[in-house]
């Protein structure tokens, strides 16, 4: 049997992911019955290279056609069309899809309509939805584990609030935020070495809403933010919804490398420093007291603020806490965002942003013209929660599983992953980073098989703005319970075993 021709009609400039565009191709040509049962297709290598697309692209296309039951592989002869789809096929006349034929269309034509770059982040972010298929163990999320939330407490405390609020509890708030948890906020941060009034905390839309109205106080279009490289996912996306630049300045050990940091300012004017000093997402990482000493010096040298994201300062389950840089501050240079969403429950969406009064009034306005206000029910139903002390039982309780989950999560890397990975060992938060042997495939070449074994996670290159990471991997291993744990990362292993093989040969990105 010989090959059969594809027809390309890719579209580089669609929202639809390449190996999506060619997915439907495929199998457009086989409901159609051009691509009869029993065709071999072209080798992906080979397709890829016709095309001009990555082979990535390619193989994603192949596996996702062979989980839907319309292409089979067997091994060392091909990928062919199975024979099931291929017999209910309805006709034979010739495929339209406002494409051309791969064998009649000229290189250049080829070139012009095919995606020649690499996969992009829009792909990955495509690809990382199949993590929703049912029966798959999901590592990919930022969300805290579904059964830390308190459930009957919220209940209970939404009834208190309507007892004793009424209709109160559901006008429009002040833009400011309802002033008892305001008043608790202050509290709270007191306890982290942070000195503030409730005059200086603005309730926000949980800690996303912080850190977009912190930029877009701060930043016009085609200013910049520099950051620690990989970032925060929602800082990324900040960033292209408001139009400005994101730089990242590489991590050590210690947390974001100063010398570089300082010389990309001195060069470049930076308006804003953003970073996440405990628990960093995705790495884990914790920035040390002398690095958070340095970096304060250097802002307030050049007079940068600094945003500070501290969303998962209080999930700590090990080792000695460390003030947040808010708490390190005499110069007034920090802006400290974060939230009740990790420690208590993200659904309510309540986050705070505390700032010098210069900020706070321009973040208030923001804040107005955004939302008006943060819900208000949901502001004193959290505000309930706090006073009654559940905050504090939750995170004692929280954290001792979390430490369980990431023994768990430890346990079963080293039973499981490839020889020569290496994986984080966090003292707190919800991650593991993990970097993959050279040896084999990307984490993105791994996802579909992956997910074909039953599992998924975070694509490491996308919390990367401007490229790297390509081995990467972000494992939320809280999510789940230690057996699953272990057996989401047994099938990680064994997807990694099926396709090294596959990418042997291939050539290798550079190290990044
Ligand atoms: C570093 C960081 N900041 C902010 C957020 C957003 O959190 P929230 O649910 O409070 O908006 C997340 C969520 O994953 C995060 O990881």
């Amino acid at each position: 049997m010989t090959n059969v021709l594809v027809p390309v009609g890719l579209d580089r400039n669609s929202e639809e992911p390449i190996y999506r565009q060619l997915i439907r191709h495929v199998r457009a040509q086989i409901e159609s019955g051009s691509l009869p049962s029993g065709s071999r297709l072209p080798a992906s290598r080979d397709l890829a290279q016709q095309l001009n697309i990555s082979r990535i692209s390619v193989v994603n296309a192949y596996a996702e056609l062979r989980a839907e039951g319309y292409l089979s592989a067997h091994a060392g002869r091909g990928t062919f069309v199975a024979g099931e789809r291929a017999a209910s096929a309805n006709g034979t006349g010739s495929p339209d899809f406002g494409g051309v034929m791969l064998a009649e269309a000229s290189p250049s034509a080829l070139k012009s309509q095919a995606d020649a770059a690499p996969i992009g982040d829009r792909s990955l972010r495509e690809l990382m939805r199949l993590a929703r298929k049912p029966g798959v163990i999901n590592f990919s999320q930022g969300s805290p584990p579904l059964d830390f939330f308190p459930v009957n407490a919220l209940r209970h405390a939404i009834e208190v609030t309507l007892d004793r609020d009424g209709a109160r509890a559901l006008g429009y708030e002040q833009t400011e935020g309802y002033g008892p948890l305001r008043s608790a906020v202050r509290d709270y941060v007191s306890a982290l070495g942070i000195r503030c009034t409730s005059n200086q905390v603005l309730i926000t839309g949980g800690t996303q809403q912080a850190l977009d109205l912190v930029v877009q106080s701060i930043l016009s279009e085609g200013e910049t933010i520099v950051t620690e490289n990989p970032t925060y996912l929602g800082m990324i996306d900040i960033a292209r919804a408001r139009r400005v630049n994101l730089h990242g300045i590489p991590i050590d050990e210690d947390g974001i490398r100063i010398d570089m940091l300082e010389n990309y300012v001195l060069e470049r004017q930076p308006r804003l420093i953003f970073v996440m000093p405990t628990f960093q997402n995705p790495t884990g990482r914790v920035m040390s007291l002398h690095r958070r000493r340095q970096l304060l010096n250097m802002a307030g040298e050049f007079n940068i603020p600094v945003l500070e994201d501290g969303v998962y300062h209080e999930l700590r389950f090990d080792g000695e806490p460390l003030p947040p840089l808010k708490a390190l501050d005499d110069q007034g240079v920090v802006i400290h965002a974060s939230g009740f969403t990790k420690n208590l429950l993200p659904g309510m969406r309540i986050g705070y942003v505390i700032s010098d009064h210069y900020h706070y009034e321009r973040l208030v306005r923001v804040k107005q013209a955004a939302d008006i206000s943060t819900p208000g029910l949901n502001q004193r139903a959290v505000h309930f929660l706090i006073e009654r002390g559940l905050l504090s039982q939750q995170l004692e309780r929280n954290n001792r599983e979390l430490r369980r989950r990431r023994d768990a999560a430890m346990e079963a890397c080293e039973r499981h992953l490839p020889p020569g990975t290496r994986w984080s060992s966090p003292d707190g938060g919800l991650y593991l980073w993990i970097e993959l042997p050279r040896s084999g495939p990307t984490a993105a070449e791994l996802y579909i098989s992956a997910i074909q074994h039953g599992v998924a996670y975070a694509i490491g290159s996308i919390f990367y703005p401007a490229g790297g990471g390509t081995y990467r991997l972000r494992l939320n291993y809280a999510v789940h319970r230690p057996a699953e744990i272990d057996e989401g990362m047994r099938r990680i292993g064994r997807a990694w075993h099926e396709v090294s093989s596959d990418y042997a040969d291939m050539e290798k990105p550079p190290l990044l």
